[in-house]
């Protein structure tokens, strides 16, 4: 919440006369009030960005994978060009061509995670199930997970009152970046991979999610032995998606017509038990028979 006031107070400049300050903040609190997914928009980029990212890499080069050597304050300086001086609408993935050169990584095989709006048991998941990558784990994953930023087109700073909403651009910085790390993953992606999908939502899988716009059209037959689905739903419900109902069958139907092989489970006993050890009190977890 502070957070959120901070960013809205810096928009502010001290110039401004009050009866102006006066609106704009009743404006804000109106706008509070009225639809609180629209505070993150008003977010600028990310306090201390620079210190965050570059502390980031040092960290992931130096305690995550020792092996990788390289130059995170040339990637900053990377990431910089392509943000800086852009209007905040217009920074394609092709701004990102650089600093993503700077940064190569490889990854393992069998080891690939994908997972469309069930960020939470993922994070579990993969804390559980040691051997998982998710993107978050690359290298780019690490270092921008949870920021905001955006550049401004007369500056050569970045905006820090305020950034756009992903939806409200075409060419969104933030968005941009994202696409292109997804894509990456993706296109690396070999073995067998698990996606882990949402059964309690309509459209589990869907076109417009990173991994049904990105991930899929670039993961690659010829690396990948198995598709491993997994559908998941809360365990209270609802029960609207399964390996057989609604649109994972179509993910199934696309992953069928590109030449893959894959498997779908519906009824997962290590994500069965990781959702009821966090909610033990839940009336299907009281069910259990450890034999
Ligand atoms: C967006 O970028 C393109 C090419 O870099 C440029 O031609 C165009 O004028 C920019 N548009 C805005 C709104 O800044
Ligand atoms: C499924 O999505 C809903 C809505 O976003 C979310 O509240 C819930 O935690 C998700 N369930 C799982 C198992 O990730
Ligand atoms: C890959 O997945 C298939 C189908 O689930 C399974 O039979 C096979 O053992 C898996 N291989 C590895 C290396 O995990």
């Amino acid at each position: 919440m502070h957070k959120h006031e901070a960013g809205a107070l810096q928009g502010i400049s001290p110039k401004t006369s009050v009866p102006f300050v006066m609106i704009s903040m009743t404006v804000w609190f109106i706008m509070f009030l009225l639809c609180p997914g629209q505070l993150r928009a008003q977010l600028g980029t990310t306090a201390n960005i620079k210190h965050i990212v570059v502390g980031r890499c040092y960290d992931y080069i130096t305690l995550v994978n020792p092996s990788l050597r390289l130059d995170c304050e040339e990637i900053w300086r990377q990431f910089e060009e392509a943000v800086v001086r852009q209007s905040s609408c217009n920074v394609t993935v092709e701004h990102y061509r650089h600093m993503f050169y700077a940064m190569p990584q490889t990854w393992p095989c069998d080891r690939f995670l994908f997972w469309s709006k069930t960020r939470t048991l993922m994070h579990s998941y993969a804390a559980v199930v040691r051997h998982f990558w998710t993107l978050e784990d690359t290298l780019a994953g690490y270092m921008f997970n949870d920021l905001i930023w955006c550049g401004q087109e007369e500056d050569s700073g970045f905006d820090f009152s305020s950034c756009p909403e992903w939806s409200a651009c075409r060419n969104h910085p933030v968005y941009s970046l994202w696409r292109q790390a997804s894509q990456d993953f993706a296109e690396m992606a070999c073995g067998n991979i698990t996606v882990l999908l949402n059964g309690s939502i309509v459209n589990a899988f869907s076109r417009k999610s990173m991994f049904g716009s990105v991930e899929l059209d670039s993961l690659n037959p010829h690396r990948v032995n198995y598709v491993n689905i997994k559908v998941v739903t809360n365990l209270e419900g609802p029960f609207i998606e399964t390996c057989s109902e609604g649109s994972i069958v179509d993910l199934i139907q696309i992953l069928q017509s590109r030449g893959f092989r894959w498997t779908c489970t519906d009824k997962d006993q290590t994500l069965r038990i990781l959702q009821c050890i966090q909610n033990p009190q839940q009336s299907s977890c009281q069910t259990w028979k450890f034999v």
